[in-house]
Parts: structure tokens; sequence; C-alpha cells
């Protein structure tokens, strides 16, 4: 899958092959200046905008209950029914007792998702272009098709842990064949919990998967939960308007954010389609009404 890299690609994404190189060899690769100011803005008042338009109490309701069971039950169904919507799912620590928010709704956010590709033509424009086409071409990508999107908040107080994780955990193909996109809106840093990597921790396999459950309506998690040295992972300090490559094994965590400051960020999934098969086993599966959409457009 991981084709050296194309002259071209080389020019456009303006990176060398010892970048690329890199990327084979760590999992995950850092290219700046990829969006430009403008991009940036025009995603985040698309997003400030979606949020604007919502009701917290529509969707913190849905997930709402004073039985923890049915509280459990409820942010299953919620979660498993995002595929082909736009959901919005919030911080823990931003929702009281009574489902009712405790920061202000721009700021109680964990993420939205999971079809912003599909349904908001800003974030449809912005995973189709060109410059994320010919990326996913020159690592020899044939067939991919976008399976996911999410915007991520990661606010100020609230923007809660994110364990050491592999993507593929969650989305798992066979072969192998998941890539992440990663594009930062506002600088990451150390302050406000950056991603960290365990550089080349891609080679060894899928540990644990998470599939859905035999009621078909939450989700296990079947393979051991692998304890990671701390001292193996690398902070991934990025600007703005960067493009994170992260390759579906790699091994990442970011920590709370306990800063005065959010980290916005767009990302995306894509999974090859030739010679590869989908897992009737993950949680996100296409719908009828919503088949995943081709990369290349
Ligand atoms: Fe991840």
């Amino acid at each position: 899958m991981w084709a050296a890299p194309r002259k071209r690609f080389i020019q456009i994404i303006m990176t060398t092959e010892a970048d690329f190189q890199k990327f084979v060899d760590d999992g995950y690769l850092i290219i700046k200046d990829f969006l430009s100011e403008a991009d940036i803005n025009e995603i985040e008042q698309k997003c400030y905008d979606i949020v604007q338009e919502m009701n917290p109490n529509e969707h913190t309701l849905q997930t709402f209950s004073t039985s923890e069971d049915d509280q459990n039950k409820k942010r299953n169904n919620y979660f498993m029914e995002s595929a082909d919507k736009i959901r919005f799912f919030f911080e823990k620590q931003a929702v009281n007792e009574k489902g009712d928010l405790t920061v202000d709704k721009h700021k109680a956010l964990n993420k939205i998702g999971h079809a912003l590709h599909v349904l908001d033509p800003v974030f449809k424009k912005v995973t189709h272009s060109q410059l994320i086409q010919r990326v996913a071409k020159n690592l020899g990508f044939k067939k991919p098709v976008v399976v996911q999107s999410m915007y991520i908040f990661k606010s100020p107080h609230v923007g809660g842990e994110v364990v050491p994780h592999q993507d593929s955990t969650f989305l798992y193909t066979e072969p192998m064949n998941i890539l992440g996109f990663w594009i930062p809106l506002e600088d990451c840093t150390l302050e406000n919990s950056c991603l960290h990597f365990i550089p080349g921790s891609h080679k060894n396999g899928v540990s644990r998967r998470m599939i859905k459950a035999e009621d078909g309506v939450s989700t296990t998690f079947v393979g051991p939960l692998l304890e990671f040295d701390n001292d193996k992972f690398i902070p991934a300090e990025v600007e703005k308007g960067s493009l994170v490559l992260i390759h579906g094994e790699v091994v990442h965590k970011s920590e709370h954010n306990y800063s005065e400051k959010s980290r916005h960020v767009y990302t995306f999934h894509i999974a090859e389609t030739e010679d590869t098969k989908w897992s009737k086993e993950n949680w996100l599966q296409e719908s009828n009404s919503m088949k995943f959409p081709p990369l290349y457009q």
C-alpha cells in the first residue's frame, strides 16, 4: 500500500522524500501549511454556525436518563445511529445531573460526527479537495472511500483524555488499509493537549478490536488492552492548517486539556476498497441511504 513517493507528491505537498520515508517508518507524518488561512476560517465558521443552530437539549436529552443502565443504552444508540448523520457528542463534565449544560454550548462539545463530509457542503469540499485526493493517490490508494468525519473540539478545561489506541481498533479492514487525515484548525501544543505517538508502533498489528455486540445495538471490545510505556510517546506539536497523516495502526493518545485554549481539529478516515474487505463487525456500516463516498470525485 505505502508505495514510494512520486516526485509530484513531493512537489505538491512541499515535503521531502525523507519525510515520506518518515511516515513509512513512524506511522505518522506532519505536513506544514496544508490549508490556507481562508480555508481554516471557512471550516471554523461553518462549525460555529452548525453549533449555533443546534439546540443542546434535543441531543443531551436523547442520551440522558436518571438510570445509569438506561443512560448507557441511550448513549450507545445515539452513537450507533450517527454514521449517516451530523450528531453532537458532549463532554461528560459539561452536562449536569439534570441533563443541562454547565458551560456555553460552543465549549461543551467533545465532537460532532460522523457524516459531515457527506451532509455539509464545506466539509465535503475540504474532504474531497484535489490536494487530499493527490495525497491518497500518491500513498497508493486505488479506490478509497471516506468512512467517517469528525470535528473535534478539545475545549478548555473539559476536553477529555483520549487513551492510547489504534484507529484500526474501531475501523477494521482485511487487509488493514485505513488512513486518518487530521487537520488542526488551531495550533496544537503540549499546553492544549496535542497528539502523542509511539513512532513505529504501526508495525505490530492491531491488538484490540471494537465490534458490534450480539444485540446489534451496542459495542464490545475483543483482544487485550495493551499497556504502553509512557516514555515511548513523542508529542506532535503542530501549527494550525497542517495535515497530520495517521496510519490506522499507529498507537497515539492525547491528554485532558486543562488549559484555557481549545484545540479544534477536522479529521476523517479513508479505507481502501480494492482487494480489501470492510469488516461487517465494525460499528460503522454504510446504510442503504448513505454509501461510503469514493474519495476520488
Ligand atoms: Fe485516533
